[in-house]
């Protein structure tokens, strides 16, 4: 693998000459040496759990939007959720992503409590990713010192208007600001956004994937968006992958240290859209250990695949898929790559 000194990020005014002046094969070529360089032939296992899709945000694209009565809702409790871990743990797992809806039932005591048993009970030997939502700085900083390692907060595009229109009159510089507030507090920080949003324009894109280069995201997910028939926006037709496919390329060459995973949005409109992810610069596969009992209920958009599957039945299926690409499942912690030099 590569000597850190050697490699030279794309800079702000790069990412736009390459984007714009660039073929997408030649840009995946870039992308695709640069992270067998960066991160040889392992692509890291993050098991993720979908802990609650009750939700008081009313985003116009999401399933799980507080307006939807069509789905069910549900909660995992905290020893079911504990159990998930742990035997998450015993099969290998070392990274947890806990994601939910923005739910008041989770508040940060409870959190905060979560959190501290996971660490207790797998002897601090494994990282723990919260995917909460919005939170105030001193919520994250209670979090922090219970014990979480990362967060992920996507901010889903950089156009303001059109952030503000999405999200219900929310404010995109709310979203940085926390963004902000969790690098301060030294959070290993995830974040992202969709493409194939309404509204969307390779200037949107572009300046994406520079704010993720001005944040020097740790890790950093990108899926098409999907719409969905139970939302304001279930009209609308959904792009192909390839707008992603680039995006996730050029976030490669512009950090070339981030994790980024082959999301399962990408891998539920293209039968091989995760393989084809990290043939485009991905590092990271997300096995979904919500039990297969509610996990449908977790429905952000149609088509979403792995609802029948297990997450051991995943894991199984992401390895022979991986081998079919020449790459190597690994259940290393997979750390910040900036706290490793
Ligand atoms: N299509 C694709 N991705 C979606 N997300 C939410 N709704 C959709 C959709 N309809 C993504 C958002 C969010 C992440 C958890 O899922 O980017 O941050
Ligand atoms: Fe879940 Fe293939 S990865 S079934």
């Amino acid at each position: 693998m590569s000597d850190k000194n050697s490699i030279t990020p794309l800079n702000v005014d790069e990412i736009y000459t390459f984007f714009t002046g660039k073929s997408d094969d030649e840009l995946k070529k870039l992308a695709s040496d640069l992270t067998l360089a960066v991160h040889g032939k392992d692509v890291l296992l993050r098991g993720l759990i979908e802990y609650s899709n009750y939700c008081t945000q009313d985003c116009l694209y999401c399933g799980i939007r507080a307006e939807n009565d069509k789905i069910t809702r549900y909660r995992l409790n905290e020893e079911q959720l504990l159990q998930l871990v742990n035997d998450g743990f015993a099969a290998g797992f070392r990274t947890f992503v806990l994601q939910g809806g923005e739910d008041p039932v989770f508040d940060v005591k409870t959190q905060c409590r979560i959190v501290e048993k996971i660490k207790t009970s797998t002897n601090g030997e494994c990282a723990v990713t919260l995917s909460s939502g919005m939170l105030k700085r001193d919520e994250l900083l209670q979090l922090k010192s219970a014990g979480a390692d990362r967060y992920l907060l996507r901010f889903e595009t950089s156009d303001e208007k059109n952030y503000s229109y999405l999200k219900c009159g929310e404010s995109l510089s709310k979203r940085l600001g926390m963004l902000s507030d969790l690098k301060e507090l030294d959070y290993q920080v995830g974040s992202g956004f969709m493409t194939g949003l309404p509204g969307e324009t390779d200037e949107i894109l572009i300046k994406n994937l520079q704010i993720c280069s001005e944040f020097n995201f740790d890790m950093v997910g990108i899926g098409p968006f999907i719409p969905n028939p139970d939302t304001p926006l279930g009209n609308l037709t959904g792009e192909n992958i390839n707008i992603a496919l680039k995006c996730v390329s050029m976030l490669r060459l512009a950090l070339p240290f981030a994790h980024i995973p082959a999301t399962t949005a990408a891998g539920s409109i293209d039968q091989t859209g995760r393989e084809k992810m990290i043939e485009h610069g991905a590092n990271v596969l997300m096995p979904n250990l919500t039990p297969v009992s509610v996990k449908a209920n977790y429905l952000l958009y149609p088509g979403k695949i792995c609802l029948d599957e297990s997450g051991q039945q995943c894991v199984g299926c992401m390895s022979l898929r991986m081998k079919s690409i020449g790459r190597n499942i690994s259940f290393n912690r997979g750390d910040a790559l900036r706290l490793n030099h």
